[in-house]
């Protein structure tokens, strides 16, 4: 069973300057939400009881977050604004939230490997702060740990992204073996288009077993001088370990300007209070471009 995930939040956010100079680029709102409360809603959804996110300094706002506000709370309760003191219980509510820092950043795998004690013997879901992802069905990491309690190796995430963009992804090569299922034959980071392996990217969702440690101590820094979550798994794949899910749902881009800008105005639109009217503004505006 899949009851831990991971969620890595120490980077910079240097896409999201000069904003996340201050404010960590997970804390950036999307409608009424930061963008990490998404990640931690969809891991709750997915059956998820203990959730690790991996920090760094400056993001003291990120762990208030997730802590109860008492004073606050006395004071909604005294004026009766019990759907907004509703809104802050649920909020704390979110399972057991853990924070560990990573001492040095020195990238995605580094970040992953923060997390062994964590984990322990345990395999673990990881979705990254900056891939939200709308479904109205089974979460995408419920997907994938469905797919976890069949095949046992471990899972990654992936849709089909075009050629113009697939530079900026861990890019798999696909075999079928089911209906959106696949063994996963090979693996690059940031492939050049010409020498990509399929259309298939790695977007922000995993579940991994406890062997990705050793992999993590064995990876020499790789693309960006970093030590990379995808060169580890490609060791996994070497030993036959690795499968992917083709998922159903949405998935934003939320660390990027436009990526954010996208899921800030789809999100508001899908939002029960302001929805139809901001549907209605977004007409309006619409017909003035
Ligand atoms: C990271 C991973 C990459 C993955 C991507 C998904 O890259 O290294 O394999 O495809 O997230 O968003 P980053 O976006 O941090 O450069």
């Amino acid at each position: 069973m899949v009851k831990k995930a991971v969620i890595p939040a120490a980077g910079f956010g240097t896409r999201m300057l000069p904003a996340s100079k201050t404010v960590p680029k997970e804390m950036l709102t999307l409608v009424d939400r930061p963008a990490v409360s998404y990640v931690v809603e969809e891991a709750i959804a997915s059956g998820i009881e203990d959730i690790l996110i991996i920090t760094s300094r400056g993001k003291a706002a990120m762990e208030e977050y997730f802590v109860p506000h008492f004073e606050l709370e006395a004071k909604l309760a005294a004026s009766k604004k019990f759907d907004e003191l509703k809104k802050l219980k649920e909020l704390t509510e979110l399972g057991n939230i853990h924070f560990i820092y990573q001492k040095e950043q020195k990238g995605l795998g580094h970040a992953i490997r923060c997390a062994k004690a964590f984990t322990g013997d345990d395999p673990f879901a990881v979705i990254l702060a900056d891939d939200i992802v709308y479904n109205e069905g089974a979460p995408a990491t419920r997907q994938l740990i469905d797919a976890y309690e069949k095949l046992h190796g471990v899972i990654l995430g992936v849709q089909y992204i075009d050629d113009k963009n697939i530079s900026k992804y861990g890019v798999i090569k696909p075999e079928t073996i089911g209906d959106g299922l696949f063994r996963v034959t090979d693996m690059a980071e940031k492939p050049k288009v010409e020498d990509k392996m399929s259309n298939f990217a790695a977007l922000g969702h995993y579940i991994l077993t406890p062997e990705i440690y050793d992999a993590i101590d064995e990876t020499t820094p790789g693309v960006g001088g970093e030590i990379q979550l995808t060169d580890a798994i490609r060791k996994l794949i070497a030993k036959g370990l690795v499968y992917a899910v083709d998922f159903e749902g949405k998935r934003y881009d939320a660390g990027n300007r436009l990526g954010y800008m996208k899921a800030s105005v789809e999100f508001a639109l899908r939002n029960e209070e302001i929805g139809e009217d901001f549907k209605a503004y977004l007409k309006e505006l619409a017909q003035g471009l």
